[in-house]
């Protein structure tokens, strides 16, 4: 066991603090894993604010890269000294959907087997609960040896550490979940940091036209610079229907397009969900990679237009990946400077400036800050 500095939330709304934690030696199929970078997320605030569970304290920090430390005693796959991005599922092999195939569906992902607990103050030795089973705004953790995917070290650890989440969701529904390719169109809805992954995926997977939907001007701004060949302000003060845009720039490009070939919806609400399904072309794919709040409800559409548009209506977890095949990969097209991940770094901070990160997720121009150790 070894104690470290981590960024624990211990109470709902509650701001962060820095405090000293246990960190295990790893048993079996465990790994201890010297984070060197973690980007500072929605869902680390989300947790923050008890809106994933109540499950406190919480050992916040999900989106990681890092070098292996130590490993259990049966570990395989990875070993120390090791270069990996950490990622929030391991899959199991042994489901029902790793047997047939389908890996990035595993229904039995699985984390670190022991805890982390507090070190200090009143509540010490009380068990962490860390985020996406991963806690990395902490100078170590302790995970699943499969949340551990080897990559290339000369990589620059604060860009690629973001494929551990948000920019691997993104980049994944365009191309693993939307699987768009040269002759195909897509519309973006919603360009946060999801959204801009999925418009660089789309750049790299060669689809045109790519069109970024946004209702602040300053998103379409970065979204242009990752790839999009279009922009739509979908503001209320726009007096754009970006439906009807939409229709329109694919039109222009491919003749007889009525929308786009895959639309993504990177916002997780009702109403964009809508533009998005009326958005595609016949036989078109509705991707949802945005996360909608459990009191969301499919809107209210006629069935007879689902049946008479076709196509698919696709969820997207973590934008279909599996870590072992698409981080290395991801990686070697960053390294070869065909996908800018530098472009997704903002900012470098420390780990006592998470606090500080939440508070400019508000205000729209910071992509990801990342916290460098
Ligand atoms: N129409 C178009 N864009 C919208 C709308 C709307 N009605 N409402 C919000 N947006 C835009 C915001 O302006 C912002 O640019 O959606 C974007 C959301 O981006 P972020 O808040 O930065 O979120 P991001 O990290 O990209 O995640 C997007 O995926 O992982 C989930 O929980 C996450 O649901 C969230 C989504
Ligand atoms: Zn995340």
């Amino acid at each position: 066991m070894q104690q470290v500095r981590a960024v624990v939330a211990r109470a709902k709304g509650a701001p962060v603090e820095i405090v000293t934690i246990n960190v295990p030696d790893p048993g079996p199929g465990e790994a201890v894993v010297k984070v060197l970078t973690c980007g500072v997320c929605h869902t680390d605030l989300h947790y923050r604010e008890g809106g994933i569970n109540d499950e406190f304290p919480f050992l916040l920090g999900h989106e990681a890269s890092g070098i292996v430390e130590a490993v259990g005693p049966d570990v395989t796959g990875v070993a120390p000294g090791d270069f990996v991005v950490l990622n929030w599922r391991a899959v199991c092999a042994e489901c029902r959907a790793c047997k047939r195939g389908d890996l990035h569906y595993c229904f039995a992902t699985h984390n670190a087997q022991q805890r982390m607990t507090l070190a200090e103050g009143p509540d010490a030795g009380t068990e962490l609960s860390p985020a996406l089973g991963i806690g990395a705004f902490a100078e170590k953790t302790l995970v699943a040896a499969g949340q551990c995917t080897k990559v290339d070290p000369a990589a620059r650890p604060a860009a690629v550490g973001l494929l551990g989440c948000g920019v691997m969701a993104g980049i994944g529904a365009a191309i693993n979940t939307g699987a768009v390719t040269r002759g195909r169109s897509i519309a973006v809805i919603g360009c946060g940091g999801v959204g801009v992954a999925a418009i660089a995926g789309a750049a790299l997977a060669g689809a045109s036209p790519i069109i970024a939907v946004d209702i602040d001007a300053k998103k379409l701004k970065t979204a242009k610079k990752m790839g999009a060949t279009h922009t739509i302000d979908s503001s209320p003060l726009s007096g754009l229907d970006p439906v009807t845009e939409i229709k329109r720039i694919c039109a222009e490009t491919y003749e007889g397009a009525d929308g786009a070939d895959v639309v993504v919806e990177a916002v997780g609400r009702p109403e964009t969900w809508q533009q998005a399904f009326y958005a595609r072309d016949l036989a078109g794919t509705l991707v949802l990679v945005g996360v909608p709040t459990p009191d969301m409800k499919v809107p209210d559409i006629p069935l007879i237009d689902v049946f008479g548009r076709g196509g698919a209506l696709k969820s997207s977890w973590y934008g279909d990946c599996l870590p072992s095949r698409d981080f290395p990969m991801l990686v070697d097209l960053y390294l070869q400077g065909r996908l800018d991940l530098d472009a997704f770094v903002s900012e470098e901070i420390g780990l006592s400036d998470v606090e500080a990160a939440f508070e400019r997720m508000h205000h729209g121009d910071v992509l990801r800050s990342v916290v460098v150790l």
